[in-house]
């Protein structure tokens, strides 16, 4: 079924699940400059069979595809990731309801990973709880939210020259302090995706 059939204007990927597979449907959101299409082959390694829903990002930085404006390198429009999220927020609704899906999983790359931590702030009802791999705290002033025993894992890279240390530590405190049940793993690793990351979220998908 193509994106125009079900009466969804953003571009998108829908892969339903196979049969056999159990779990939330993945919320795949690619980083900077990539598209619905990045993330498939990882939500494939992580949830093998699982149902897989991929938007694109509609902001444009140089032609890249993102999920919110930026100012600079960590330096974000935070007025346009509070449209934003909500934006994303009004298409899973959508796209629920178009494909018959409970609340996903968002498993989110870099700048993916920054609009699913601020959907988690925004509309936490949206997701059953995210997989961040390098984010950042994606509002200075977050709003108070009831993230009560959300599932949320997050994977920093401990020589990612994009995310400080700090940055992600303050991230994780955040979403503990609003109630999430958070875990939080440095890798051995860059701002890139790597196999730890493949691992760490399969596990950590799989455990009840
Ligand atoms: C962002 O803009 O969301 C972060 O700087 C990560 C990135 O996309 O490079």
């Amino acid at each position: 079924m193509t994106a125009a059939e079900v009466g969804l204007e953003r571009p998108h990927v829908f892969l339903p699940a196979d049969s056999e597979a159990s779990g939330p449907p993945l919320l795949l959101l690619h980083g900077t400059g990539g598209n619905e299409h990045d993330l498939l082959p990882f939500g494939h390694m992580v949830t093998p069979g699982a149902t897989l829903l991929s938007p694109r990002g509609k902001v444009l930085e140089r032609g890249m595809p993102r999920f919110f404006r930026r100012l600079a390198e960590g330096v974000f429009d935070e007025a346009d990731v509070r449209a934003r999220a909500l934006e994303l927020a009004d298409f899973v609704g959508e796209a629920r309801e178009a494909y018959d899906l409970e609340a996903p999983l968002a498993v989110g790359f870099s700048n993916g990973a920054n609009i699913a931590a601020a959907l988690l702030w925004l509309r936490p009802e949206t997701l059953a709880g995210a997989v961040l791999i390098r984010a950042m705290v994606p509002l200075s002033t977050p709003p108070e939210a009831d993230l009560a025993a959300k599932p949320v894992l997050i994977l920093s890279g401990a020589m990612d020259p994009i995310v400080a240390a700090d940055n992600a530590a303050r991230l994780a405190q955040q979403l503990t302090a609003a109630g999430a049940s958070v875990t939080h793993e440095v890798l051995p690793a860059g701002h890139a995706l790597s196999q730890a990351d493949v691992t760490l979220a399969r596990e950590w998908l799989a455990s009840p």
